[in-house]
């Protein structure tokens, strides 16, 4: 069987075989009507002739019926014309005035039983149509039938009844063609939410699980699937948060017993081992600190309000950096413009993100050479080394969680990458990594600017 996928589909077939079924009974019915009052129309003529036929009877003192028919009655019934007869019949059956050629009835003559009554009868090839109509004169009681010979019925009327399919039956179809069209539109608003809803779906996922779909403007007969679906969003949401949760208690966690180690290891003698382990130690807390912002970033929502000057961010970043880059023989320079650089988003995590470039930078780039930081007044802020650079293969691995290039590295979790690259998310921005000449690579970050 051919299914239609589509609601709109299964109206429009479903409404074309509703219209065509419609449109044959209405032209029936249409023409039935036509046909009923047209007869109507024609039994009341002949009753009228009736009467009026009755009206030129008059009786003789001596009891006998005359009948005298003006002039223009006579041409109307008269055999040259053969459309229109008339007769009249006694209380007996018997045929007293006629305008047929044998002096017969219109009627079978038994059809006398009430004042007025229609009939039809065949006489020879013709079928006569017509009224008898009782009249009581002179103490008597006649019957005067007036029929019309249906073969030369009014053409004009016949015309009508025949034609009416051609020309009036078939006007229900254009008019229900338009019903129809008038309800796909109703349909398709009707729909309207669903589609609205299913776009705002698309934005559904593993960072924005706080997305509901709107209920109101949806048709009752579909609310009960998308309340089903916000429910289930709550239940994923939930639990999204007790992973996320997970995470960060753990890193919680782990940050008591680490400086439980800290403080014992300062009491250990052997200096080199406690040297040693101390770097360990470090190790494992940076690990630490990262998880505990990924995990915080999961969960981060952007004010849309706020704003952060890029230009004093990094200089923050450049100051809290420059010991560390001394330390290994490194260099960090702040070049680009002076003026503040007014961007939409959350200094804090503006910040994070230019620290963990700046971590990277100072890690690769070879000792007596400068990291430099340049913001730029359109919103944008690079951070450029002097070391190997990334390859372009490794352009879109170095982003992903836990990824470095070199394992066996203390300290390196493969985690500052992807956490620059959630809060661009958060803020619209665009994180892009290129190679500089000759050597070194520039991350830049570029922030949605605000219109001052
Ligand atoms: N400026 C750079 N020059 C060359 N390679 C880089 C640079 N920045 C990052 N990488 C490569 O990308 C990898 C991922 O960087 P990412 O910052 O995500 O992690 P990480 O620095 O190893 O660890 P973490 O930042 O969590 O301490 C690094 O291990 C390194 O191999
Ligand atoms: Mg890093």
């Amino acid at each position: 069987m051919l299914r239609f996928k589509s609601i709109l589909s299964r109206i429009v077939v479903l409404h074309v075989v509703a219209v065509v079924i419609t449109s044959v009974f209405m032209s029936l019915a249409l023409s039935w009507l036509l046909n009923y009052a047209t007869n109507n129309i024609h039994n009341e003529a002949m009753q009228e002739q009736a009467v009026s036929v009755g009206e030129h009877l008059t009786a003789q003192p001596d009891g006998h019926l005359e009948l005298d028919l003006p002039q223009d009655l006579l041409g109307l019934y008269s055999q040259a014309y053969g459309r229109y007869s008339y007769a009249v019949i006694d209380d007996h059956g018997r045929v007293l005035f006629s305008s047929l050629r044998d002096n017969a009835a219109l009627f079978p003559a038994d059809a006398r039983s009430s004042d007025v009554e229609f009939l039809q009868q065949r006489l020879g090839d013709a079928t006569v149509s017509g009224a008898s109509v009782r009249k009581t004169i002179g103490g008597q009681s006649v019957w005067i039938q007036a029929g019309e010979d249906l073969a030369n019925r009014d053409v004009l009327i016949d015309d009508i009844v025949a034609d009416f399919y051609r020309d009036v039956g078939w006007i229900t179809l254009p008019i229900l063609m338009v019903l129809l069209i008038a309800d796909i539109a109703i349909f398709r608003r009707a729909l309207r939410p669903l589609r609205e809803a299913s776009e705002i779906a698309s934005d559904i996922g593993p960072t924005r699980t706080d997305v509901r779909l709107p209920t109101d403007e949806i048709p009752r007969e579909v609310r009960p699937l998308v309340s089903a679906i916000n429910l289930a969003l709550d239940r994923l949401e939930q639990g999204f948060r007790i992973q996320r949760d997970f995470t960060a208690d753990a890193a919680h966690e782990l940050r008591t017993p680490l400086s439980i180690l800290r403080t014992r290891l300062d009491l250990l003698e052997d200096k080199k081992m406690r040297q040693a382990l101390q770097r360990d130690v470090e190790g494992m807390a940076h690990i630490i600190s990262q998880l505990l912002d990924i995990a915080e970033l999961d969960a981060f929502v952007v004010d849309p309000l706020e704003k952060a000057d890029l230009r004093s961010v990094t200089a923050e970043v450049a100051e809290f950096v420059a010991p560390l880059a001394l330390a290994q023989g490194k260099d960090v320079a702040l070049l680009g413009t002076a003026e503040p650089v007014w961007v939409k988003g959350n200094p804090e995590m503006l910040g994070r993100a230019i620290r963990n470039l700046s971590e990277n930078a100072i890690n690769h780039t070879a000792p007596g050479t400068t990291v430099e930081f340049i913001v730029d007044q359109n919103g944008t802020v690079s951070v450029q080394d002097q070391g190997p650079g990334v390859a372009e293969e490794e352009r879109n691995l170095i982003f992903q969680r836990f990824w470095r290039r070199d394992r066996r590295k203390a300290g390196s979790t493969g985690l500052g990458l992807s956490i620059v690259q959630r809060i661009a998310e958060l803020h619209s921005a665009v994180v892009t990594v290129e190679n500089r000449d000759p050597s070194g690579a520039r991350f830049s970050l570029k922030f949605v600017p605000l219109a001052l």
